[in-house]
């Protein structure tokens, strides 16, 4: 973005560059520690833009601690190690209530009073780093390593956009310096929009958040470190010059005023039951959370009293980390199948003695690859440690070996597909099955991900109902689906004559739909939603889509060698050919749909109004209120004739109801994301 920047002499943009700084680290402070932002995002953006025009017009005017300086350095050869001036310890970390009394016992007996107080907050799974300011200005940063030598990992840290470059230097007692240590994580709807984009691009996903924010901050290249969603958040001074705040509760206090994010959900206690109280109910909101937290952790509030009590080699006695019931748990593995999915790649399945996990009974769980099974050596029989993170589905984390135990042989991939008996080719770590429609799990998988919410949202087609019309023989390909009668329907189990009558609806509404939910639903490998949404908005038709060759798909910004030979071959396929025909014949026209289309020279969401009901699950409201601010759009509260969007999350209210009278347009949340995209 250009902006008509008046003429300034080199002085006046000096000024007003220190000013669009100052601005710009309150607006981040208000929004990243307080929680509370004051301007829209489209006007920090329009500081944001100023401030990159000005440093662009004048370089030596930049910073390091230029909010602009967020955006990585060139790649390193290595990680240098930094030893830290005091270890940085862990925690001891107790399971049950009997643990956290006899903790509670200790620290009366060692401090001879009853009148303790515990800070108490939740304990965030990611990454440990500590941060060196010197002057107010962030200087250094390394994560914890093994405790004693860490990774400087400073150009990374600074990428980070919760992280303050500048502290308020207009605070008193902020120390000329300061050390503070914090924990480096990825929330769970950037955790997930992370590993779409990674997946599509044909990358090995992240296992979990906790994960991804580790390989995210340890990048030799900070610029890939830059793209990545990471936040911080602080939990300790560690070391500072004058004086130290007199108890943990005042050291955070005086972290949050000095522009650090500190754990906004925090409680002093002063008796064990407010203690235990604070756990039970952090417990239970663990889900709303919108990162992993996976305990609270306990602290001694006064600081003398965490110096008297000491520590020990590896851990701190004035503290503990009071986790919740483990979202990973021993079992044993019954049998190894093999599942067969929607592109015919074969899946190894551990079926489990059930098991709870954090509440939910889990009586299978992936293995991922053939590769994994070897590396992890599961067998049939083996004595396995089970992993539930976040909404990733549950994996075979480790084998606990038993030793002296008898155990099966070791887990051999099948020849032939277990479904449909056809041959199974292998591509790297993956087999697949070869007979693509023809093997009715990739058809049913083909069905369901073309009906699915993101694709053609064909409301009433299931997957029970989809496993029948497959097994009947009722639709053999995509297309078929189109051909069905009321009385084949009719003869479907669980049909009556409505719900016929509303399926055969659905599926006559889907007809009309958007390119991209259409290249989406054809589930082509390495399409999805983002990529679909990238060849819509190019080639606006499938059929310009269709007449482009390999070369020429390589030059579209995004679609790199692989999606375009994945393209190449699906479309060359004649049975894909036919089915595309066929679902034109019967009327399917999908077309990059007009409103979609941004007005030349205009933000792409200028003058239009948005109103949000019912929870979105992809995103918050205020990110996708951000969002849309951010192209150029506004977002109201109430609805009326003057509405452009109604976006209709779960459960919608009232004003999806005002938006059908007064005909204002309700979009899903899935179409409100492809709308911004
Ligand atoms: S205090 C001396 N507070 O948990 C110990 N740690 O299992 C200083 N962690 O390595 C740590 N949330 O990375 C503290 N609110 C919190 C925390 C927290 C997460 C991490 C920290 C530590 C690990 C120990």
């Amino acid at each position: 973005m250009t902006h008509q920047l008046p003429k300034l002499s080199r002085q006046e943009a000096e000024r007003r560059a220190k000013e669009l700084r100052r601005d710009i680290r309150g607006y981040d402070m208000l929004y990243y520690v307080h929680n509370r932002p004051e301007i829209s995002d489209a006007e920090y953006d329009r500081l944001f833009h100023e401030l990159t025009d000005l440093e662009a017009t004048f370089p030596e005017l930049i910073a390091p601690d230029s909010p602009t300086q967020r955006v990585g350095a060139p790649p390193l050869d290595e990680l240098t190690k930094v030893r830290h001036d005091r270890p940085m310890l862990s925690l001891d970390s107790v399971l049950d209530q009997e643990e956290v009394r006899a903790f509670d016992a200790r620290m009366r007996r060692e401090l001879g009073t009853d009148a303790i107080e515990y800070t108490v907050e939740p304990k965030f799974d990611g990454l440990s780093v500590e941060l060196v300011y010197a002057g107010g200005k962030f200087l250094r940063g390394a994560t914890r390593g093994d405790g004693t030598t860490g990774e400087d990992v400073t150009v990374n840290l600074r990428t980070i956009r919760s992280l303050p470059l500048e502290l308020q230097q207009d605070e008193p007692d902020l120390p000329s310096h300061l050390v503070v240590r914090g924990e480096v994580y990825m929330r769970l709807d950037d955790f997930q929009s992370l590993n779409r984009r990674i997946t599509e691009r044909g990358e090995e996903a992240f296992a979990n958040p906790r994960n991804a924010a580790s390989g995210s901050l340890r990048q030799l290249d900070s610029r890939i470190t830059a793209e990545r969603p990471l936040a911080l958040v602080c939990y300790q001074v560690m070391a500072q010059s004058g004086l130290p705040a007199p108890t943990h509760w005042d050291e955070l206090i005086a972290l949050a005023r000095w522009g650090m994010p500190v754990p906004i959900r925090r409680r002093l206690c002063g008796t064990l039951e407010e203690v235990m109280t604070f756990h039970r109910e952090t417990a239970s909101s663990r889900e709303q959370y919108p990162f992993e937290i996976d305990g609270v952790v306990v602290k001694i509030n006064r600081r003398e009293w965490q110096e008297r009590l000491g520590e020990k080699s590896r851990s701190p006695r004035w503290a503990i980390a009071y986790k919740f019931t483990p979202r990973k748990e021993i079992t044993q593995v019954h049998d190894i199948v093999v599942s067969v999915g929607r592109t015919g790649t074969l899946t190894p399945l551990a079926l489990l003695k059930p098991v709870d996990i954090g509440g939910v009974t889990i009586s299978r769980a992936t293995l991922h690859n053939a590769d994994e099974v070897a590396r992890k050596d599961i067998r049939i029989g083996d004595t396995v440690k089970v992993e539930r993170a976040g909404d990733v589905i549950p994996a075979v984390a480790e084998r606990v070996p038993i030793s002296g135990a008898q155990r099966a042989e070791t887990f051999r991939m099948p020849d032939r597909c277990p479904v449909c008996g056809s041959a199974v080719a292998r591509e790297g770590a993956y087999y697949y099955c070869t007979a693509q429609a023809a093997c009715p799990a990739q058809l049913k998988g083909a069905i369901e991900h073309f009906a699915s919410k993101s694709a053609l949202n064909i409301e009433g087609l299931g997957k029970k109902t989809v496993a029948q019309l497959v097994e009947r023989g009722l639709v053999r390909d995509l297309a078929d689906l189109y051909q069905l009668t009321k009385e084949q329907v009719l003869s479907l189990e669980g049909f009556a004559d409505r719900s016929a009558d509303l399926l055969l609806e659905a599926l006559g509404r889907a007809k009309h739909v958007s390119l991209q939910r259409f290249l989406m639903g054809l589930g082509i490998r390495q399409v999805g939603q983002h990529i679909a949404g990238v060849l819509a908005r190019q080639f606006k038709t499938l059929e310009a889509l269709m007449a482009t060759d390999r070369e020429g798909l390589e030059q579209v910004y995004e679609i790199g060698p692989e999606i375009a030979a994945s393209l190449e071959s699906y479309f060359k396929e004649p049975r894909n050919r036919r089915v595309i025909e066929r679902l034109e014949t019967l009327g399917v026209h999908s077309q990059e749909s007009a409103d979609l289309q941004a007005p030349e020279g205009q933000p792409p969401l200028a003058g239009k109004t948005f109103v949000f009901t019912g929870g979105l699950s992809r995103l918050s409201r205020e990110e996708a209120a951000r969002r849309v601010e951010a192209l150029g759009g506004r977002t109201a509260s109430g609805v009326s004739r003057k509405t452009d969007y109604v976006v209709a999350g779960r459960d919608p209210g009232s004003k999806a109801v005002e938006a059908e009278r007064l005909g204002v347009r309700i979009l899903n949340e899935d179409e409100f994301v492809a709308l911004l995209e």
